[in-house]
């Protein structure tokens, strides 16, 4: 298996963290504390953030990263399930070692090769923090950033940042905004919005690492997942992709019908050596509701809780945990063991700006990108 190294490199100092970090946790299975989540990053005051819908679902976000905390849906008991891995204080999220719990990851998710990419003739060079590549924004991209979150009443909250011109490399100071809306169907609602103020690259998802069975409840292996997709984007051994876009037929990639993630998954094959597991982007073939890309259908066999993604995004990550190693304890005190938790990551597609047969993520002055991914959930 391709070996992770995350550097630590202008981290340190990058984040100046006061205040509530060694709180005792008073953390129940339903209760985070609030204290837990206060204090400062960067003089911008933390929060932890509570939306809940009529139906008793009920989510939990941190204005550090914009991330999803916790994320309570009903099973098929009727009992609320914490579906969103995560930690029980703030500072855990501050941690290079695994830095991608619930996050929101950009300015450009996923990786961008060599960290190079070439705009109306100039070269752009971007910190490399991923096997000489640059994934998910960089050391610091946006998911150790310092958003400022706005809550409107019991179900939206918006959090609001700039990334500064070139401060990740990235050319023009990237305003971006993501709201998250829990709606009284259990379906949680995310819109992303960026600006800039120079030619720039924008591709923005959600990093959140689900078990459907519950947060520390064993692998992920036996939930069955059904991608509406019939070709994935083939990657080299960096996980760069080769710019092919491979049918799916006949491989271990194949989710066009339903099946359980460990079916396939332990396959001799390259593409799974690479990503050791699945860590693959999926072209979404388009099926449409409610002008949204249905994109996938993931079922917890032991809950019965079910997921289906709908997008405007053309594709999807399908990363099965496959660097978890359990070296970080979750919000009930359980290590993040191999494959306890995957992510399902809307998105355009990994290393867009190299690729001219990829989909654009160019964004101008004066475009707005916005873009909705819908996580439903059902039984
Ligand atoms: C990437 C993986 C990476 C993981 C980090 C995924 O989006 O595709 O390669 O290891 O994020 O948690």
């Amino acid at each position: 298996m391709m070996k992770k190294t995350f550097l630590l490199v202008g981290l340190a100092t990058a984040l100046s963290w006061t205040a509530c970090q060694n709180q005792a946790n008073k953390t129940t299975d339903t209760e985070l504390s609030d204290s837990s989540f206060a204090g400062s990053i960067d003089g911008q005051e933390m929060t932890l953030f509570t939306l809940k819908n009529e139906k008793g679902a009920k989510a939990t976000f941190t204005n550090f990263g914009a991330r999803i905390v916790s994320l309570w849906v009903p099973d098929k008991e009727g009992n609320l399930t914490d579906v969103v891995l995560g930690f029980n204080k703030a500072g855990d999220y501050n941690n290079p070692e695994e830095p991608y719990y619930g996050t929101i990851v950009g300015p450009f998710g996923n990786r961008i090769a060599k960290g190079k990419f070439t705009l109306d003739g100039e070269e752009y060079t971007l910190p490399t923090n991923n096997g000489g590549n640059t994934l998910h924004g960089g050391f610091k991209g946006v998911h150790f950033a310092a958003w400022e979150g706005k809550q409107d009443g019991d179900n939206k909250v918006t959090f609001s940042y700039t990334l500064p011109d070139k401060n990740e490399g990235f050319p023009g100071n990237i305003s971006m905004t993501v709201t998250y809306k829990l709606t009284d169907d259990n379906a949680l609602e995310i819109d992303y919005t960026a600006t800039t103020d120079k030619k720039t690259v924008v591709n923005l998802t959600n990093h959140a690492y689900f078990n459907l069975n519950g947060e520390g409840s064993g692998t992920i292996l036996d939930h069955s997942l059904q991608i509406y997709g019939d070709q994935y984007t083939p990657v080299d051994s960096t996980l760069i992709p080769t710019g092919e876009l491979a049918t799916v037929k006949g491989t271990p990639f194949d989710f066009s019908q339903a099946k359980t993630i460990g079916k396939d998954i332990e396959q001799q094959d390259e593409q799974l050596r690479y990503g050791g597991g699945y860590d693959h982007n999926f072209i979404l073939r388009g099926d449409k509701v409610d002008n949204l890309n249905h994109a996938a259908t993931l079922i917890g066999d032991k809950s019965g809780i079910k997921m289906d993604i709908y997008t405007e995004e053309p594709g999807l990550q399908f990363y099965s945990g496959n660097f978890m190693a359990e070296k970080v304890t979750l919000k009930n005190g359980k290590k993040d063991a191999f494959r306890t938790g995957l992510c399902l990551e809307t998105q355009h597609f990994p290393d867009a700006p190299n690729q001219a047969n990829f989909p654009s993520t160019v964004l101008e002055p004066g475009q707005t990108y916005t873009t909705k991914s819908i996580y439903k959930f059902s039984l």
